[in-house]
């Protein structure tokens, strides 16, 4: 093998497509996922790929330091991408503590143990940081997008513990040498996202005919990227990128949340054959997120200029991928909203 690289959160949305993109295009470097299979990690994300020689499974927990340090050690892991996080906001606002355990320690903890592993050998090494663009806080609607400079101003305690770790990160480049890299990405959407975020929860609530929650009056606005094009990006970066460098990934693709339900109606409605406005009706306005940041958007431009790294999926045509996705995996869907995934993973794996 070339390289081994640790991929941490390889079995969440972002991740397993990360993962079956390096699986796939490299066959000569071995992929090792480490994911503690948390409500949010599904093998079943991965089921096209994990019979692949050159990838390896380890269930653990990136706060575990011993774990890592020696899961580093014995697969000699040049390189990390690290995924693995608590990554719904509404969930962090009911339980912070959990955010700032896996997002700040089990950051801290990978760091860590990739210094000890690699003991100051930094040549060939690299340590790569998932971030989000809410680290940046929030734009007005009156324009604006956020750079690598943008200053850190994050309002929920799960961007607070995601700006928290990109501190981190920057700190053991800066104070011990680690070779480190750190990307700020906007929305992501597409096929194996966990139905708790805005788009997929949509799509099954129109399946089932169930109310549709919009915050506040759905006048807030995101960036949204289409995942494949997320780790592309991540691929060229983990390549190309500079060490001690900041990137911005987005979508070029501001959508208000209101116009972007309506979408998804529209699409839905007519995959499944459904007459024009037949959901509509299922729109609720809910109470607003506390501290519901109010735009989102991401100059991505320094990523084109350096490493000439563009989307290639529009969003026309993202959402068409998606939806259809989810109609013709509603196995996946159900399996995913009623919880029997964690059952079956409970048998194979011990509980969670
Ligand atoms: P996700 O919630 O779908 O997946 C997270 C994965 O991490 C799961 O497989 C989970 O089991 C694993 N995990 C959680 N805690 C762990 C722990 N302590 N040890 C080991 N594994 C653990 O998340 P996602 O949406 O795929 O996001 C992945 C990364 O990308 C996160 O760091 C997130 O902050 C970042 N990000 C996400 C978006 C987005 O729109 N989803 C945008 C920008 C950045
Ligand atoms: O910007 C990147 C971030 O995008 C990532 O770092 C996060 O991990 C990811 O979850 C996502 O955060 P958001 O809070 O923007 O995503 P979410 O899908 O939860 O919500 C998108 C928008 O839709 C947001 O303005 C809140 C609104 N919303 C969300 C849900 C779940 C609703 O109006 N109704 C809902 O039921």
């Amino acid at each position: 093998m070339k390289r081994t690289l640790l991929i941490t959160g390889g079995a969440g949305f972002i991740g397993s497509h990360v993962v079956r993109r390096f699986v796939t295009k490299y066959p000569d470097y071995r992929i090792v996922n480490l994911d503690k299979l948390t409500y949010a990690g599904n093998l079943a994300n991965l089921r096209d790929v994990e019979r692949c020689p050159n990838y390896v499974f380890e269930r653990g927990d990136i706060c575990d330091l011993d774990f890592v340090c020696d899961r580093m050690q014995r697969y000699a892991v040049d390189g990390v991408i690290h995924l693995a996080a608590e990554s719904h906001v509404d969930r962090s606002i009911r339980d912070p503590f959990t955010f700032a355990r896996t997002n700040v320690l089990g950051t801290l903890s990978l760091l860590e143990a990739a210094r000890r592993c690699w003991d100051g050998k930094w040549e060939g090494k690299l340590f790569y940081h998932i971030s989000t663009d809410e680290v940046y806080g929030a734009l007005g609607l009156d324009g604006g997008l956020f750079t690598e400079t943008t200053p850190y101003a994050p309002h929920s305690p799960y961007s607070a513990s995601k700006a928290s770790s990109d501190h981190f990160v920057r700190a053991y480049h800066d104070t011990y040498g680690l070779p480190t890299l750190v990307t700020n990405c906007s929305n992501n959407y597409g096929p194996y996202q966990f139905p708790e975020k805005l788009i997929p929860l949509m799509i099954n609530n129109i399946r089932r005919r169930k109310p549709l929650p919009v915050y506040g009056r759905g006048e807030h606005v995101r960036d949204w990227l289409y995942v494949e094009d997320h780790a592309r990006a991540i691929d060229a970066i983990f390549h190309g990128g500079k060490v001690a460098e900041t990137y911005n990934i987005g979508g070029f693709n501001e959508r208000r949340n209101i116009d972007l339900v309506r979408t998804l109606i529209r699409t839905t409605d007519r995959l499944l054959g459904n007459p024009e406005g037949y959901s509509d009706g299922l729109i609720t306005y809910v109470a607003d997120r506390a501290g519901h940041d109010l735009r989102y958007a991401i100059d991505s431009s320094k990523l084109e200029r350096e490493l000439g790294w563009r989307p290639a999926v529009s969003f026309d045509e993202g959402i068409e991928r998606t939806v259809r996705w989810y109609l013709e995996n509603e196995a996946w869907l159900d399996e995913v909203v009623s919880g029997e995934y964690e059952r079956y993973y409970e048998r194979m794996y011990g509980a969670r």
